[in-house]
């Protein structure tokens, strides 16, 4: 049975609450990305950094999973094949709708990495220059998530995935940040079938053999009914 690799975006979880990145009033409208976002940001007012993904963690606890989240948990359930999904989103929506086996490539908000050690820890809700390192004691937490100019996580573990994709799926993602951007070239050469669901076609939409536009919440899960109908896998 077919493997399945699938790549979200913010746009995934937006109906549950959450700003994306570049959509009109987005989170790069509101905040310097170089400020927040880059380790030469937190080099320079750690606090500010702090504040920015203190608040992005509060706005992640109150939120709850969407029907797109959960149409992808029950295809990671139900899927007779593989299904690997990676995002890029930091936020925990995706383990809260019980997906199995979640690839968090820039990282995960809810987790504290210590800059001097590198050990990492559940993140407190709310973070600051003076928070302790459980390990070494020292005073350099920062969120353990990816900022520009970093490399994201488990880069060779996600080609590997796409060099054995049967069918690559971005939900919800511009297509305008890389390496993530380029999954689906990587794919595609691969032999891969390409699909993408999204509201606004995305930067690399030209390079998928198939784009649906609308909302999440309505395009993932009618695409999980159909997938998993033509798997013999009936509705619940
Ligand atoms: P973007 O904000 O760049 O793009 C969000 C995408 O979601 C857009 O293409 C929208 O059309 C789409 N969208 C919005 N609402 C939607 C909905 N209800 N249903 C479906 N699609 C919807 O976010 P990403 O592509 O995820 O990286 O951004 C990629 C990376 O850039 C992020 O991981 C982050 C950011 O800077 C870092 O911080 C390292």
């Amino acid at each position: 049975m077919e493997k399945i690799v699938i790549l979200t975006g913010a746009g995934v979880s937006a109906e549950s609450g959450l700003g994306t990145f570049r959509d009109a009033g987005g989170l790069w409208a509101r905040y310097d990305l170089e400020d927040v976002a880059t380790p030469q940001g937190y080099a320079s007012d750690p606090a500010l950094v702090h504040a920015f993904y203190n608040a992005r963690r509060a706005d992640c606890l109150s939120a709850e999973p969407n029907a797109a989240h959960r149409a992808l948990a029950r295809l990671g359930a139900e899927w007779p094949g593989e299904v690997v999904l990676v995002t890029q989103n930091i936020d925990d929506l995706h383990e809260r709708a019980g997906q199995p086996r979640v690839i968090h490539m820039h990282g995960e908000l809810m987790r504290a990495l210590c800059a001097a050690c590198d050990h990492r820890w559940a993140a407190p809700p709310e973070m600051s220059p003076a928070t302790a390192c459980p390990a070494c004691g020292g005073a350099a937490a920062r969120p353990d998530v990816v900022w520009f100019g970093e490399i994201p996580y488990r880069m060779d573990e996600i080609a590997a995935h796409l060099e054995r994709a049967d069918l690559f799926v971005a939900i919800g993602t511009s297509g305008t940040v890389y390496p993530a951007a380029g999954f689906v070239q990587e794919a595609a050469e691969a032999g891969a079938r390409t699909l993408e669901l999204t509201l606004d076609r995305s930067e690399v939409a030209s390079l998928f053999d198939e784009s649906r536009l609308g909302p999440a919440s309505a395009l993932v899960p009618a695409w999980v009914a159909e997938i998993l109908s033509t798997a013999g896998v009936s509705r619940r």
